[in-house]
C-alpha cells in the first residue's frame, strides 16, 4: 500500500482509520474521501489530502484514484442496520451499487479493495455460538443481505478479474471517538457515555442477548494487518470472521459497575433492534483469521472498559 483512498472517511470507522493509515503510510499518502453532508473537520482535514468522493458516483472515484495514484481503496461507505432497515433501497444503492463502482475502478486501475462485512451477514439459520468461518448465511435484514452480497461480489471480482479484494466480518465496534449512529450494537458504545456522564442507562437490547463486540483499536489493526497479509497464505478473502469478546447488556453493565459502582441501568427494548440482534449470532470463531494472517485481538471486555472510561472521562469531563 503506497497511496490509499478511504471512502466514507468521516464515518464511524473511517474517521479513525484514516488517521491511523496516515500515521503508518505518511500523511500525504492517505486521501480522506467524503460526501458534502459529512465534511472532514479538525485533524482529519488538516493532516492530509481530502476529496469529495461519493461511492455512488463512479467518475468521482476514478478521478480521485487517478489524481492521487491510489493503489488501495478502503470502501467504508454504508448505512448501519437500523437506518438501512428504514431505507432499504438507499442501503442497496450505497452498499452494492457503490461497491460495484469501486470494484470497477479497482479493476481498471489495479487497486486493492477492503470493504467491511459484519456479524449482520449471518441469519437465524446460522449456528448461534462460535460461528465457523464457512457456514449458512441467510440474513433477514437488508443490512445483512447487502453484506453477504458484498462478500460474494468481492470474491467474484477476485476470481474473475484478479482484483485484490479482502474483508473482515466486524463485530459491534466500540469507540470513544466517533459515535456509530443507527446500528443495532450502538448500545454497547452509548452505555459508556451514560456511565461517564453519571446518567442512568436505558438499554434498547434485552437481557441475555449476546453479540460479538470489538474495541476500535483492534478493528483498525485488523484492517491494516489483513491488507498487509501475505496473499499466498490467504485461503479465504471475503470475509474473515474476527472476534474479541461476546457479551449481553448485563455483561457490559457489570464490567462498568466494577469501576463505577453507582452506575444504574434499566431496559426499554426496541423491537427492531432486538429483532436484528436475535437474528445475529452470539459469538464467532476467528480460527481462519488466526491461521491465515495471524489475527489476535488485544482487548477483552475488562481491558476495553478501563480504557473507554478513562478516554471518555478526558473527552466529556475535562
Ligand atoms: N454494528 C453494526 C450494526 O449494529 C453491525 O455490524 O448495525
Amino acid at each position: 500500500m503506497k497511496n490509499i483512498l478511504v471512502i466514507g472517511a468521516t464515518g464511524q470507522i473511517g474517521s479513525e482509520l484514516t488517521l491511523k493509515l496516515r500515521e503508518i503510510y505518511g500523511n500525504t499518502h492517505v486521501v480522506c474521501g467524503y460526501i458534502p453532508s459529512a465534511k472532514p473537520r479538525g485533524e482529519l482535514r488538516e493532516s492530509g489530502p481530502f476529496e469529495i468522493c461519493d461511492v455512488t458516483n463512479p467518475e468521482q472515484i476514478a478521478t480521485v484514484v487517478l489524481k492521487h495514484h491510489v493503489d488501495t481503496i478502503y470502501n467504508l461507505a454504508a448505512l448501519l442496520s437500523v437506518v438501512a432497515e428504514g431505507r432499504p433501497q438507499l442501503a442497496w444503492k450505497i452498499g452494492i451499487d457503490g461497491l460495484w463502482n469501486v470494484l470497477e475502478v479497482a479493476r481498471e486501475h489495479e487497486c486493492a479493495v477492503f470493504t467491511p462485512s459484519s456479524i449482520g451477514s449471518f441469519g437465524p439459520e446460522t449456528p448461534r455460538n462460535n460461528v465457523p468461518q464457512d457456514t449458512i448465511q441467510r440474513p433477514t435484514t437488508i443490512y445483512g443481505v447487502s453484506k453477504v452480497t458484498t462478500e460474494l461480489l468481492s470474491d467474484y471480482y477476485y476470481r474473475k478479474y484478479g482484483v485484490d479484494t479482502r474483508s473482515v466480518r466486524f463485530p459491534g465496534l466500540i469507540s470513544y471517538v466517533t459515535p456509530p449512529g443507527g446500528g443495532t450494537t450502538d448500545y454497547a458504545c452509548d452505555i459508556y457515555y451514560s456511565a461517564v456522564r453519571g446518567e442512568k442507562f436505558t438499554c434498547p437490547i434485552g437481557k441475555g442477548t449476546y453479540m460479538d463486540m470489538m474495541y476500535m483499536p483492534d478493528a483498525l489493526r485488523a484492517c491494516v494487518e489483513l491488507m498487509e497479509a501475505d496473499p499466498y497464505r490467504l485461503i479465504h478473502r471475503n470475509a474473515f470472521n474476527i472476534a474479541a469478546m461476546s457479551f449481553d447488556p448485563e455483561g457490559v453493565f457489570n464490567a462498568i459497575k466494577k469501576y463505577k459502582p453507582e452506575f444504574e441501568m434499566d431496559y426499554d427494548v426496541d423491537p427492531l433492534k432486538q429483532a436484528n440482534a436475535d437474528s445475529w449470532p452470539n459469538s464467532l470463531s476467528d480460527v481462519a483469521a488466526q491461521q491465515e494472517w495471524d489475527w489476535k485481538a488485544e482487548y477483552d471486555l475488562d481491558k476495553m472498559t478501563v480504557d473507554m472510561l478513562a478516554k471518555l472521562r478526558e473527552k466529556l469531563i475535562r
